[in-house]
């Protein structure tokens, strides 16, 4: 059932749940994005394994968000983790005109008591949306724990009391 449904630029994209015939098209915005936002980053799975990621793990196990076009093409996706936003990605294309933010106020609707993520150090643009969004910096690391051996930045939103 779709969340919300909304008149973005370049048509109306619907917010839902994500099933099984979404996990390649919403793998394919991931790596689109990745590519785009992080060339320096050396990625930990190739094209193949984050297809399979996505279709074993993403979906079926996390709470996974797409945004849908009218044509049913995935624009972006949002991926929930207990209390962590673990993934959210949108499409090259369709950057620039909100619908991160819009999914971003999703997941703060469905983690009202406040997440947390990690994202590259080298994301600065990444960086300026989340702070731009009530994120604060909260511990930075040498990039030695995670799979891409890349320095990353963990951000916390927390609700006004
Ligand atoms: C980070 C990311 C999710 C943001 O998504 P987005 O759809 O571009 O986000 P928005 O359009 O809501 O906001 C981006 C900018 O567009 C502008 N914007 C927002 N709404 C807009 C609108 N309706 N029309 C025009 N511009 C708008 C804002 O000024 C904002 O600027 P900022 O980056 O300085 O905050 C997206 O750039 C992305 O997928 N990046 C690559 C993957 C990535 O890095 N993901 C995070 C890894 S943890």
């Amino acid at each position: 059932m779709p969340h919300d449904v909304y008149p973005a630029p370049g048509g109306p994209l619907t917010l839902r749940r994500a099933g099984a015939a979404d996990a390649l098209p919403a793998a394919a915005v991931w790596l689109r994005a990745f590519t785009a936002a992080l060339p320096t980053v050396r990625r930990a799975h190739d094209d193949d394994g984050v297809r399979a990621w996505f279709t074993h793990v993403v979906v079926p196990s996390r709470e996974t968000w797409v945004a849908v076009g009218e044509d049913g093409a995935v624009a972006g996706l949002l991926v929930l983790d207990g209390d962590e936003l673990d993934q959210l990605y949108v499409d090259p294309d369709r950057q620039g005109r909100g619908l991160g933010g819009r999914l971003l106020a999703l997941a703060k609707e469905r983690r009202p008591a406040g997440l947390d993520l990690w994202t590259f150090q080298v994301n600065a643009g990444a960086r300026r949306f989340y702070e731009r969004h009530g994120f604060r910096a909260v511990e930075e690391t040498d990039g030695s724990r995670n799979e891409e051996r890349e320095p990353d930045v963990r951000y916390a939103w927390r609700p006004a009391v």
